[in-house]
């Protein structure tokens, strides 16, 4: 039974230690005090499982125009132009930060012999420009910034603290409206602390885990989005979750993702008799962006009745394969698939969530001293559909910029008033934990069958159903019980459904990653617009 510590407090509370969380507290860290929250160990984001790299202009004969062509190209009309510019601009000075703080991106010597980093390719890029450390990206940046956060004396890491609930002003009776920090569930000694922070940032990730296959590891349960949202911040444009076309398909692997970067390298996309396909979809064949090729796949799927396609690299060496995919070389050797001798099997899976709490180019969201950064934001840089890794720039990019505001608000920012306490008093502890297991399924399996790759309104309305009843069995049982990590996650996933369900039903065309059988063009009568839901205690920043 969770009981309560007395309240801790730090200048910034920053909700989770991913690339963008661990970004933002090294760049406050001789500027404030600052708390991490990891809700489990932590490594585990979908930042230490990136596996293709980093996007940057480092090559000569590519350029900044370049980079943001493609990147609105792949966003479908909806990309804020003034914010690709921002954040395309921004990735040399990224990558040397990371070199800074003791990244070490893998290098090649060119035909005059100088070192340089290698560049991959991937999906939807006009030139080679990811920088990468082998295929395990993530991993040499996740332990590079956790090994410096430790030995910061300004940074305390919180490890399995699970952020319940933000602290609002308004809630309190006191105005103007801003959050004051969080209410935290400590799940190793199930005790809820209070959290008091001049300034607090989302930087939870993503909400992939919404959906019944996804490459995301477990986290990613969308908590930011629904705890901006309960908070009076707007949400935007949650239609476009993105598929990977890529992710391994065997009984024993679970989420494990095959890089863009070997497409980059020219494998192709085969049917089980060994047919090439994509020449049926686009002209950029495996490399275009990644909404059309994950597309593709789910047609061929379901209309040929297969279980999977295949990923075919075998016209690389073994020497090539285990040097450039060590870990992919690996894993699927693990199960008995040899890359250089056999094509790989892959199905498509939840990936990415384009949208997010609306932030603005300081990642400030619509409440005062909240900030947005990394997957749980919706920036404007991806639109309708995200460029194979712009994601990890974009984590560096908005971390550097919401630091710039920080730095320059706190010293006004009076420290938060007493906090009241979580109040337990009117809940008891749960004997029915099998209607939260219960309803993490059926929630994941109606939103993969209902509002996946390719929508109907019919299946979003059915979905819409489904939810409804769902929502009313969480709070009903959120008001009775005791909380626990597994019930604020899916209270947290069964928020996120309804919202991209709503963006999804509010959009009446196909666009990016957003496609509907009722709908199948883009609506080009008038200029492109961000779905935007509002909600019921919204608060501008003025009111
Ligand atoms: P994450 O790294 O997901 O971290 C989220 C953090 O928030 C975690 O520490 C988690 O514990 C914490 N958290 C969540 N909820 C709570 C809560 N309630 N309380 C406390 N803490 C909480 N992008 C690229 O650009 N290039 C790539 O090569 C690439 N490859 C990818 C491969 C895979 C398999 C996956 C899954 C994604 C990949 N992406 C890639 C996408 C990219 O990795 C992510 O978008 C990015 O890492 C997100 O970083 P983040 O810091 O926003 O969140
Ligand atoms: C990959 O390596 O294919 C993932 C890249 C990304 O999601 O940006």
């Amino acid at each position: 039974m969770p009981t309560h510590t007395q309240t801790e407090h730090f200048d910034v509370l920053i909700i989770g230690s991913g690339g963008a969380g661990l970004t933002l507290a090294l760049k406050l860290a001789e500027h404030a005090r600052v708390a991490v929250l990891s809700k489990f160990a932590l490594t585990e984001g979908s930042t230490y499982y990136a596996q293709g790299g980093i996007s940057a202009v480092l090559d000569e004969h590519d350029s900044v125009e370049s980079h943001i062509q493609d990147t609105l190209i792949a966003g479908a009309g909806l990309c804020h132009r003034e914010i690709v510019e921002l954040t395309v601009s921004q990735g040399r000075k990224s990558i040397e930060w990371l070199r800074n703080q003791g990244v070490c991106f893998t290098e090649e010597r060119d035909s005059q012999g100088r070192i340089q980093l290698h560049l991959n390719r991937e999906g939807g890029h006009s030139h080679r420009r990811i920088a990468h450390i082998d295929d395990a990206t993530g991993k040499a940046v996740s332990t590079t910034l956790i090994s410096r956060a430790k030995q910061h004396p300004n940074i305390t890491l919180l490890e399995y603290h699970n952020a319940v609930e933000l602290i609002g002003a308004q809630k309190l009776g006191l105005k103007p409206q801003r959050i004051l920090g969080a209410y935290v569930l400590d799940s190793r000694s199930d005790t809820i602390k209070t959290i008091a922070a001049k300034c607090t940032v989302l930087a939870t990730g993503g909400a992939s885990k919404v959906y019944l296959y996804s490459t995301n590891p477990h986290i990613s349960t969308g908590d930011g989005i629904a705890l901006a949202w309960r908070s009076g911040c707007r949400i935007s444009n949650m239609e476009f979750m993105q598929f990977h076309p890529t992710c391994l398909y065997h009984p024993n692997a679970r989420s494990f993702l095959i890089s863009e970067a070997v497409r980059g390298e020219g494998a192709r996309l085969v049917l089980p008799n060994g047919e090439p396909f994509m020449q049926h979809y686009d002209d950029r064949l495996e490399l275009a962006p990644r909404d059309i090729v994950a597309r593709a796949i789910d047609h061929e799927i379901k209309k040929r009745g297969l279980d999977c396609v295949y990923l075919d690299i075998t016209h690389k060496s073994k020497t090539f394969l285990q040097q450039h995919f060590p870990t992919i070389y690996d894993k699927c050797l693990s199960f008995d698939i040899d890359i250089s001798k056999d094509p790989i099997p892959v199905v498509p899976a939840a990936h990415y969530t384009c949208g997010g709490v609306v932030t603005d180019s300081y990642a400030r969201t619509d409440t005062d001293s909240l900030y947005a950064i990394g997957e749980v934001a919706c920036t404007g840089l991806h639109g309708a559909n995200r460029m194979a890794s712009n994601s990890l720039l974009e984590c560096l990019v908005f971390a550097d910029r919401a630091s710039q505001d920080i730095k320059r608000l706190l010293p006004g920012i009076p420290p938060p008033p007493d906090l009241p306490k979580w109040d337990e008093s009117q809940v008891s502890d749960s004997d029915e934990e099998v209607v939260i297991a219960h309803n993490w399924d059926e929630l994941r399996h109606f939103m993969w069958d209902y509002v996946g790759i390719v929508r109907t309104t019919k299946r979003l309305n059915r979905a819409m159903n489904r939810l409804k009843l769902l929502k009313e069995e969480i709070a009903e049982y959120y008001g009775q019980f005791r909380i626990s990590s597994d019930l604020l996650e899916l209270r947290n996933l069964v928020t996120v459904a309804e919202l991209i369900i709503r963006c999804a039903q509010a959009r009446k065309e196909s666009r990016g990653l957003h496609f509907i059988k009722d709908y199948p063009a883009p609506d080009d009568s008038h200029p492109p617009q961000d779905t935007i839901l509002i909600p019921e205690n919204f608060n501008t920043k003025d009111s």
